[in-house]
């Protein structure tokens, strides 16, 4: 395997502290419940498994696929939806889940189309908001870390598919 060079910004511990503090807060401001988390595969895998487990109210959960054609390290801005959500979410309270906005355009552009389909209320959570490279506005209601610039891995993250079951979040370094 190809060995790069990292050097952790985020452990296990305060990744959990900061989940469980927003899921507190999530679940704060839900008091109606209703709640149907979408995380966006595959990156979402492992964040959602924790902030789920961090709410006190009951919630579904789905999961949607979304490809951002074209490979390396900058999302290439043109996305297809691989597979979409399987639960409806008219007059629901939907909150999109993923490992980290970015560019910005995977969330603005799947946003659009959930927004479509009357959901309640739709927020946004992200374990970081990566803020340097945003290219279409989206408002990050949730986020665990923002961070202005680098490549992150770990906690669901990845590099050329490598590194997401790492417990903490690393940077590579250049
Ligand atoms: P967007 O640029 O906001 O559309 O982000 C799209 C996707 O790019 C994210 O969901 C991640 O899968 C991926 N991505 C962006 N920045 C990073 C990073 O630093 N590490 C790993 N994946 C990233
Ligand atoms: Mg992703």
């Amino acid at each position: 395997m190809e060995q790069v060079k990292t050097r952790m910004l985020f452990d296990e511990n305060s990744i959990a502290a900061r989940v469980q503090e927003l899921g507190k807060q999530i679940s704060v401001d839900h008091p109606e419940g209703n709640l149907l988390l979408i995380g966006i595969l595959k990156g979402s895998f492992v964040f959602m498994a924790d902030l789920a487990r961090s709410l006190s109210l009951p919630c579904q959960i789905d999961f949607a696929r979304i490809s951002s054609y074209g490979t390396g390290t900058v999302s290439a801005g043109q996305l297809k939806v691989v597979m979409d959500v399987g639960i409806s979410v008219k007059d629901r309270h939907v909150i999109l889940v993923d490992d980290i906005v970015d560019s910005g355009l995977t969330l603005s552009e799947y946003r659009k189309r959930l927004e479509s389909a009357s959901p309640k209320s739709l927020k946004i959570a992200a374990m970081i908001d990566k803020t340097a490279r945003r290219e279409k506005f989206v408002h990050v209601d949730y986020y665990g870390f923002r961070i202005e610039d680098g490549f992150l891995v770990g906690y669901g993250l990845d590099w050329d598919e490598k590194y997401r079951n790492l417990g903490g979040i690393y940077i590579i370094e250049p």
